[in-house]
Protein backbone atom coordinates (compact mmCIF):
# COMPACT_ATOMS: atom_id res chain seq x y z
CA UNK A 1 0.00 0.00 0.00
CA UNK A 2 1.06 3.46 -0.73
CA UNK A 3 2.01 6.19 1.60
CA UNK A 4 0.05 8.09 3.20
CA UNK A 5 -2.41 4.77 3.60
CA UNK A 6 0.02 2.46 5.05
CA UNK A 7 0.45 4.97 7.93
CA UNK A 8 -2.92 5.40 8.04
CA UNK A 9 -4.14 1.79 7.61
CA UNK A 10 -1.51 0.82 10.35
CA UNK A 11 -2.83 3.36 12.50
CA UNK A 12 -6.01 3.04 12.40
CA UNK A 13 -6.33 -0.99 12.89
CA UNK A 14 -3.55 -0.62 15.63
CA UNK A 15 -6.37 1.61 17.07
CA UNK A 16 -9.21 -1.20 16.86
CA UNK A 17 -7.14 -3.29 18.46
CA UNK A 18 -6.22 -1.38 21.60
CA UNK A 19 -10.01 -0.39 22.04
CA UNK A 20 -10.25 -4.49 21.63
CA UNK A 21 -12.79 -3.07 18.92
CA UNK A 22 -10.77 -5.34 16.58
CA UNK A 23 -12.64 -8.34 14.50
CA UNK A 24 -11.58 -10.92 12.06
CA UNK A 25 -13.47 -12.92 9.85
CA UNK A 26 -14.55 -16.59 11.55
CA UNK A 27 -16.18 -19.90 9.78
CA UNK A 28 -18.95 -21.30 11.81
CA UNK A 29 -18.67 -24.75 10.75
CA UNK A 30 -21.35 -26.37 10.11
CA UNK A 31 -22.51 -29.41 12.56
CA UNK A 32 -19.65 -28.48 14.94
CA UNK A 33 -19.90 -29.20 18.40
CA UNK A 34 -20.25 -25.82 19.62
CA UNK A 35 -23.65 -24.20 20.65
CA UNK A 36 -24.77 -21.37 18.43
CA UNK A 37 -26.10 -18.54 20.88
CA UNK A 38 -25.18 -16.38 18.28
CA UNK A 39 -28.10 -16.26 15.17
CA UNK A 40 -30.82 -14.86 14.40
CA UNK A 41 -32.21 -18.25 13.22
CA UNK A 42 -34.66 -17.94 15.89
CA UNK A 43 -37.23 -20.66 14.34
CA UNK A 44 -34.10 -22.48 12.95
CA UNK A 45 -35.80 -22.28 9.59
CA UNK A 46 -32.57 -21.88 7.96
CA UNK A 47 -32.14 -25.71 8.65
CA UNK A 48 -35.83 -26.68 8.07
CA UNK A 49 -36.02 -29.31 5.43
CA UNK A 50 -39.16 -27.54 3.97
CA UNK A 51 -37.36 -24.29 3.15
CA UNK A 52 -34.56 -25.83 2.04
CA UNK A 53 -36.17 -27.82 -0.58
CA UNK A 54 -38.39 -25.01 -1.79
CA UNK A 55 -35.29 -23.58 -2.69
CA UNK A 56 -33.55 -26.08 -3.81
CA UNK A 57 -36.11 -26.96 -6.21
CA UNK A 58 -36.98 -23.04 -7.48
CA UNK A 59 -33.03 -23.11 -8.27
CA UNK A 60 -33.19 -25.99 -10.13
CA UNK A 61 -36.41 -24.75 -12.37
CA UNK A 62 -34.91 -21.18 -12.59
CA UNK A 63 -31.37 -21.06 -12.39
CA UNK A 64 -28.74 -19.96 -10.59
CA UNK A 65 -28.75 -16.13 -10.52
CA UNK A 66 -31.51 -13.20 -10.66
CA UNK A 67 -29.85 -11.63 -13.38
CA UNK A 68 -30.74 -8.11 -13.03
CA UNK A 69 -32.19 -5.33 -10.93
CA UNK A 70 -35.71 -5.48 -10.23
CA UNK A 71 -36.79 -2.41 -12.47
CA UNK A 72 -35.61 -4.56 -15.53
CA UNK A 73 -35.71 -8.03 -15.41
CA UNK A 74 -35.19 -9.28 -12.29
CA UNK A 75 -38.94 -10.10 -10.65
CA UNK A 76 -40.32 -13.55 -11.37
CA UNK A 77 -43.88 -14.92 -10.02
CA UNK A 78 -41.97 -15.56 -6.52
CA UNK A 79 -41.36 -12.13 -5.72
CA UNK A 80 -45.33 -11.16 -6.73
CA UNK A 81 -46.84 -13.99 -4.39
CA UNK A 82 -44.32 -13.42 -1.63
CA UNK A 83 -44.95 -9.68 -1.65
CA UNK A 84 -49.01 -10.51 -1.64
CA UNK A 85 -48.62 -13.21 1.63
CA UNK A 86 -46.22 -10.46 3.31
CA UNK A 87 -48.81 -7.63 2.91
CA UNK A 88 -51.38 -9.98 3.91
CA UNK A 89 -49.50 -11.08 7.02
CA UNK A 90 -48.61 -7.39 7.86
CA UNK A 91 -52.31 -5.89 7.17
CA UNK A 92 -50.62 -3.97 4.68
CA UNK A 93 -52.19 -3.25 0.95
CA UNK A 94 -49.37 -3.66 -0.49
CA UNK A 95 -45.55 -4.58 -0.04
CA UNK A 96 -41.90 -4.57 -1.50
CA UNK A 97 -39.04 -6.61 -1.53
CA UNK A 98 -35.89 -5.21 -1.50
CA UNK A 99 -32.08 -7.31 -1.85
CA UNK A 100 -31.58 -6.74 2.30
CA UNK A 101 -33.12 -5.59 5.28
CA UNK A 102 -30.43 -3.17 5.25
CA UNK A 103 -31.80 -2.19 1.92
CA UNK A 104 -35.03 -1.77 2.40
CA UNK A 105 -34.72 0.89 5.39
CA UNK A 106 -32.01 3.28 3.94
CA UNK A 107 -34.30 2.72 0.75
CA UNK A 108 -36.89 3.34 2.26
CA UNK A 109 -36.04 6.49 4.27
CA UNK A 110 -34.13 8.44 1.23
CA UNK A 111 -36.53 7.80 -0.73
CA UNK A 112 -39.46 9.66 1.02
CA UNK A 113 -36.76 12.70 2.39
CA UNK A 114 -37.20 15.95 0.90
CA UNK A 115 -37.22 19.42 2.60
CA UNK A 116 -40.10 19.31 3.97
CA UNK A 117 -39.86 16.38 6.03
CA UNK A 118 -38.65 15.96 9.81
CA UNK A 119 -37.68 12.66 10.89
CA UNK A 120 -37.72 11.33 14.56
CA UNK A 121 -35.74 8.36 15.10
CA UNK A 122 -34.92 6.45 18.42
CA UNK A 123 -31.23 6.91 19.50
CA UNK A 124 -31.16 3.27 19.36
CA UNK A 125 -32.07 2.21 16.25
CA UNK A 126 -30.50 -0.44 14.18
CA UNK A 127 -27.11 1.05 11.78
CA UNK A 128 -29.38 0.67 8.57
CA UNK A 129 -32.20 2.96 10.08
CA UNK A 130 -29.49 5.51 11.25
CA UNK A 131 -27.75 5.27 7.89
CA UNK A 132 -31.18 5.93 6.02
CA UNK A 133 -31.36 9.03 8.00
CA UNK A 134 -28.33 10.28 7.08
CA UNK A 135 -29.29 10.21 3.72
CA UNK A 136 -31.86 11.54 4.00
CA UNK A 137 -30.54 14.68 5.64
CA UNK A 138 -28.88 14.66 2.46
CA UNK A 139 -31.61 14.92 0.61
CA UNK A 140 -32.82 18.05 2.95
CA UNK A 141 -34.81 16.06 5.45
CA UNK A 142 -34.59 17.23 8.83
CA UNK A 143 -33.32 14.65 11.69
CA UNK A 144 -34.07 14.65 15.34
CA UNK A 145 -33.00 12.03 17.12
CA UNK A 146 -34.37 11.16 20.67
CA UNK A 147 -33.01 9.49 23.86
CA UNK A 148 -33.72 5.76 23.46
CA UNK A 149 -37.48 5.02 24.46
CA UNK A 150 -37.96 8.34 25.58
CA UNK A 151 -41.65 9.07 24.38
CA UNK A 152 -41.77 12.19 26.67
CA UNK A 153 -38.83 13.50 24.58
CA UNK A 154 -40.38 12.68 21.26
CA UNK A 155 -44.02 14.07 22.36
CA UNK A 156 -41.74 17.51 22.79
CA UNK A 157 -40.17 17.40 19.63
CA UNK A 158 -43.39 16.74 17.79
CA UNK A 159 -45.16 19.66 19.45
CA UNK A 160 -42.11 21.74 18.28
CA UNK A 161 -42.18 20.42 14.91
CA UNK A 162 -43.34 22.71 12.08
CA UNK A 163 -42.56 20.26 9.40
CA UNK A 164 -45.18 19.39 6.42
CA UNK A 165 -44.21 15.68 7.01
CA UNK A 166 -43.24 14.03 9.98
CA UNK A 167 -41.91 10.72 10.56
CA UNK A 168 -41.32 8.96 13.28
CA UNK A 169 -38.91 5.56 13.02
CA UNK A 170 -38.11 2.93 15.50
CA UNK A 171 -37.17 -0.73 15.86
CA UNK A 172 -40.17 -2.93 17.22
CA UNK A 173 -38.19 -5.18 18.73
CA UNK A 174 -34.54 -3.93 19.63
CA UNK A 175 -31.48 -6.24 17.90
CA UNK A 176 -29.21 -5.54 20.88
CA UNK A 177 -31.24 -5.34 24.02
CA UNK A 178 -33.98 -7.05 23.41
CA UNK A 179 -37.05 -4.26 24.10
CA UNK A 180 -39.75 -3.89 22.65
CA UNK A 181 -41.09 -0.77 21.75
CA UNK A 182 -44.33 0.94 23.04
CA UNK A 183 -46.37 0.52 19.78
CA UNK A 184 -49.53 1.94 21.13
CA UNK A 185 -48.43 4.75 22.73
CA UNK A 186 -46.40 5.29 19.43
CA UNK A 187 -49.04 4.62 17.38
CA UNK A 188 -51.26 7.78 19.38
CA UNK A 189 -48.29 9.89 19.41
CA UNK A 190 -47.97 9.37 15.46
CA UNK A 191 -51.99 10.60 15.16
CA UNK A 192 -51.47 13.19 17.57
CA UNK A 193 -49.48 14.89 16.12
CA UNK A 194 -50.11 14.08 12.70
CA UNK A 195 -46.97 12.11 11.81
CA UNK A 196 -46.16 8.86 9.58
CA UNK A 197 -45.07 5.69 11.37
CA UNK A 198 -42.36 3.43 10.17
CA UNK A 199 -41.02 0.61 12.45
CA UNK A 200 -38.45 -1.95 11.84
CA UNK A 201 -39.53 -5.02 12.73
CA UNK A 202 -36.56 -7.58 11.46
CA UNK A 203 -36.38 -9.49 14.64
CA UNK A 204 -39.51 -9.25 15.32
CA UNK A 205 -41.81 -10.99 12.69
CA UNK A 206 -42.36 -14.67 12.54
CA UNK A 207 -41.86 -14.69 16.34
CA UNK A 208 -44.96 -12.08 17.49
CA UNK A 209 -48.44 -11.92 15.96
CA UNK A 210 -50.84 -14.83 15.63
CA UNK A 211 -49.84 -14.74 11.54
CA UNK A 212 -46.23 -13.97 12.40
CA UNK A 213 -46.92 -10.06 11.34
CA UNK A 214 -44.75 -9.08 14.30
CA UNK A 215 -45.17 -6.78 17.19
CA UNK A 216 -47.85 -4.61 15.14
CA UNK A 217 -49.86 -7.83 14.47
CA UNK A 218 -49.90 -8.81 18.17
CA UNK A 219 -50.94 -5.13 19.54
CA UNK A 220 -53.51 -5.03 16.54
CA UNK A 221 -51.81 -2.07 15.04
CA UNK A 222 -51.25 -2.99 11.60
CA UNK A 223 -53.70 -1.06 9.95
CA UNK A 224 -52.17 2.39 11.35
CA UNK A 225 -48.56 2.26 10.40
CA UNK A 226 -48.05 3.39 6.93
CA UNK A 227 -44.03 1.46 6.83
CA UNK A 228 -43.46 -1.64 8.03
CA UNK A 229 -40.57 -2.75 7.06
CA UNK A 230 -38.62 -6.15 7.48
CA UNK A 231 -35.88 -8.80 6.71
CA UNK A 232 -35.92 -12.54 5.63
CA UNK A 233 -32.49 -12.96 6.81
CA UNK A 234 -33.56 -13.86 10.81
CA UNK A 235 -36.51 -15.63 11.69
CA UNK A 236 -37.15 -16.31 8.34
CA UNK A 237 -33.77 -18.57 7.73
CA UNK A 238 -32.98 -16.95 4.63
CA UNK A 239 -31.49 -13.23 3.17
CA UNK A 240 -33.45 -10.28 1.79
CA UNK A 241 -35.90 -7.25 3.20
CA UNK A 242 -38.93 -5.65 2.37
CA UNK A 243 -41.20 -2.75 3.08
CA UNK A 244 -44.99 -3.46 3.65
CA UNK A 245 -46.96 -0.29 2.90
CA UNK A 246 -49.59 1.04 0.21
CA UNK A 247 -50.47 0.33 -3.30
CA UNK A 248 -49.15 3.88 -4.31
CA UNK A 249 -46.48 4.10 -1.58
CA UNK A 250 -45.02 0.72 -3.17
CA UNK A 251 -44.87 2.66 -6.53
CA UNK A 252 -43.15 5.74 -5.27
CA UNK A 253 -40.33 3.26 -3.48
CA UNK A 254 -40.27 0.87 -6.51
CA UNK A 255 -39.01 3.74 -8.40
CA UNK A 256 -37.44 5.62 -6.22
CA UNK A 257 -35.39 4.24 -3.70
CA UNK A 258 -32.05 3.87 -4.83
CA UNK A 259 -31.02 0.81 -3.25
CA UNK A 260 -33.96 -1.19 -5.26
CA UNK A 261 -33.47 0.73 -8.44
CA UNK A 262 -29.65 0.52 -8.13
CA UNK A 263 -29.25 -3.55 -7.01
CA UNK A 264 -29.97 -6.59 -8.32
CA UNK A 265 -33.21 -8.27 -7.25
CA UNK A 266 -33.34 -11.10 -4.55
CA UNK A 267 -32.96 -14.41 -6.43
CA UNK A 268 -36.70 -16.02 -6.67
CA UNK A 269 -35.47 -19.15 -4.78
CA UNK A 270 -35.40 -17.12 -1.79
CA UNK A 271 -38.44 -15.42 -2.49
CA UNK A 272 -39.69 -19.43 -2.81
CA UNK A 273 -38.62 -20.47 0.48
CA UNK A 274 -39.51 -17.52 2.57
CA UNK A 275 -43.61 -18.09 1.49
CA UNK A 276 -42.59 -21.63 2.96
CA UNK A 277 -41.27 -19.75 6.42
CA UNK A 278 -44.42 -17.85 6.33
CA UNK A 279 -46.35 -20.90 6.68
CA UNK A 280 -44.06 -22.28 9.41
CA UNK A 281 -44.40 -19.19 11.21
CA UNK A 282 -47.43 -19.01 12.25
CA UNK A 283 -48.72 -18.79 15.67
CA UNK A 284 -50.03 -22.24 16.25
CA UNK A 285 -46.81 -23.98 14.27
CA UNK A 286 -44.13 -26.70 15.83
CA UNK A 287 -41.48 -23.95 15.70
CA UNK A 288 -43.06 -21.22 17.33
CA UNK A 289 -44.38 -23.99 20.30
CA UNK A 290 -40.79 -24.93 20.65
CA UNK A 291 -39.65 -21.05 20.47
CA UNK A 292 -41.26 -20.23 23.51
CA UNK A 293 -41.29 -23.44 25.62
CA UNK A 294 -37.70 -22.53 25.34
CA UNK A 295 -38.14 -18.56 26.41
CA UNK A 296 -40.08 -19.25 28.88
CA UNK A 297 -37.28 -22.40 30.05
CA UNK A 298 -34.23 -19.88 29.89
CA UNK A 299 -36.11 -17.39 32.01
CA UNK A 300 -37.24 -19.67 35.11
CA UNK A 301 -34.08 -21.18 35.28
CA UNK A 302 -32.26 -17.55 35.04
CA UNK A 303 -35.12 -15.70 36.71
CA UNK A 304 -34.51 -13.30 34.09
CA UNK A 305 -36.86 -10.88 32.19
CA UNK A 306 -37.56 -12.21 28.61
CA UNK A 307 -39.36 -10.58 26.19
CA UNK A 308 -38.22 -12.38 23.56
CA UNK A 309 -35.74 -14.38 21.54
CA UNK A 310 -32.71 -11.79 22.34
CA UNK A 311 -31.83 -11.56 25.62
CA UNK A 312 -28.31 -8.59 26.51
CA UNK A 313 -26.74 -9.00 29.96
CA UNK A 314 -25.11 -5.79 29.46
CA UNK A 315 -20.94 -5.53 30.96
CA UNK A 316 -19.69 -2.53 30.50
CA UNK A 317 -16.26 -2.07 28.82
CA UNK A 318 -15.60 -4.41 25.23
CA UNK A 319 -12.57 -6.02 27.37
CA UNK A 320 -15.15 -7.65 29.98
CA UNK A 321 -17.13 -8.72 27.33
CA UNK A 322 -14.65 -10.15 25.52
CA UNK A 323 -13.60 -11.81 27.83
CA UNK A 324 -16.66 -13.43 28.92
CA UNK A 325 -17.42 -14.49 25.31
CA UNK A 326 -13.80 -16.67 25.30
CA UNK A 327 -14.99 -18.17 28.53
CA UNK A 328 -17.64 -19.13 26.53
CA UNK A 329 -15.94 -20.56 23.63
CA UNK A 330 -13.87 -22.49 25.92
CA UNK A 331 -17.04 -24.03 27.30
CA UNK A 332 -18.01 -25.23 23.88
CA UNK A 333 -20.96 -22.32 23.22
CA UNK A 334 -20.88 -19.25 21.31
CA UNK A 335 -22.28 -15.95 22.90
CA UNK A 336 -21.30 -13.37 21.09
CA UNK A 337 -19.69 -9.60 22.71
CA UNK A 338 -21.51 -6.78 21.03
CA UNK A 339 -19.16 -3.83 21.00
CA UNK A 340 -19.22 -0.26 19.57
CA UNK A 341 -19.79 1.13 17.35
CA UNK A 342 -22.87 -1.67 16.99
CA UNK A 343 -23.35 -0.38 20.46
CA UNK A 344 -22.67 2.63 22.81
CA UNK A 345 -19.48 3.11 24.53
CA UNK A 346 -19.29 1.31 27.70
CA UNK A 347 -22.69 -0.93 26.87
CA UNK A 348 -20.95 -3.74 25.56
CA UNK A 349 -22.92 -7.33 26.27
CA UNK A 350 -23.25 -10.52 25.44
CA UNK A 351 -26.09 -11.06 23.32
CA UNK A 352 -27.69 -14.06 23.54
CA UNK A 353 -30.10 -15.40 20.39
CA UNK A 354 -32.43 -18.26 21.79
CA UNK A 355 -34.20 -20.41 19.40
CA UNK A 356 -36.66 -22.94 18.24
CA UNK A 357 -33.39 -25.74 18.04
CA UNK A 358 -31.78 -25.52 21.03
CA UNK A 359 -31.98 -28.38 23.56
CA UNK A 360 -33.38 -28.08 26.77
CA UNK A 361 -30.06 -29.52 27.96
CA UNK A 362 -28.42 -26.51 26.18
CA UNK A 363 -29.90 -23.82 27.58
CA UNK A 364 -29.62 -25.65 31.10
CA UNK A 365 -25.80 -25.44 29.84
CA UNK A 366 -25.95 -22.01 29.06
CA UNK A 367 -27.64 -20.94 32.17
CA UNK A 368 -25.34 -22.90 34.13
CA UNK A 369 -22.41 -21.03 33.23
CA UNK A 370 -24.27 -17.75 33.48
CA UNK A 371 -24.36 -18.03 37.29
CA UNK A 372 -21.04 -19.84 37.27
CA UNK A 373 -19.19 -17.14 35.33
CA UNK A 374 -20.94 -14.66 37.85
CA UNK A 375 -22.81 -12.96 34.95
CA UNK A 376 -26.70 -12.99 36.39
C1 LIG B 1 -33.19 -4.14 13.38
C2 LIG B 1 -32.51 -4.53 12.11
N1 LIG B 1 -32.91 -3.93 10.98
C3 LIG B 1 -32.34 -4.25 9.80
C4 LIG B 1 -31.35 -5.20 9.71
C5 LIG B 1 -30.71 -5.47 8.39
O1 LIG B 1 -31.20 -6.64 7.85
P1 LIG B 1 -30.35 -7.47 6.79
O2 LIG B 1 -29.40 -8.30 7.56
O3 LIG B 1 -31.38 -8.24 6.05
O4 LIG B 1 -29.66 -6.48 5.91
C6 LIG B 1 -30.93 -5.87 10.86
C7 LIG B 1 -29.95 -6.96 10.83
O5 LIG B 1 -28.82 -6.89 10.68
C8 LIG B 1 -31.51 -5.50 12.10
O6 LIG B 1 -31.09 -6.06 13.24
Amino acid sequence: VIEPWEQWLKETLGGMEKENLFRIPKVTKHGSSQTLFSTNDYLGLSQHPSVVDAAVSCWQSMGAGTRSSALIAGRSEHHDLLEQDLALTKGAESCLLFPSGYAANIGLLSAVADQDVEIFSDAGNHASLIDGCRLARSRGAQVAVYDHLDFDGLQALLKRSQAPRKLIVTDSLFSMTGEIADLPRLVDLAETYGAALAIDEAHASLIFGDQGGGIADRDGLSKRILFQTGTLSKAFGLLGGFVATTAEMKALLFNRARSQVFSTALPAPIAAAARVSMRLGAKASEPRRRLKGNLEFFAKETGLRVDGPIIAINLGSPARATKASSKFEELGMAVPAIRPPTVPENESRLRISLTASHTESEILSLCRSLTDLGLI
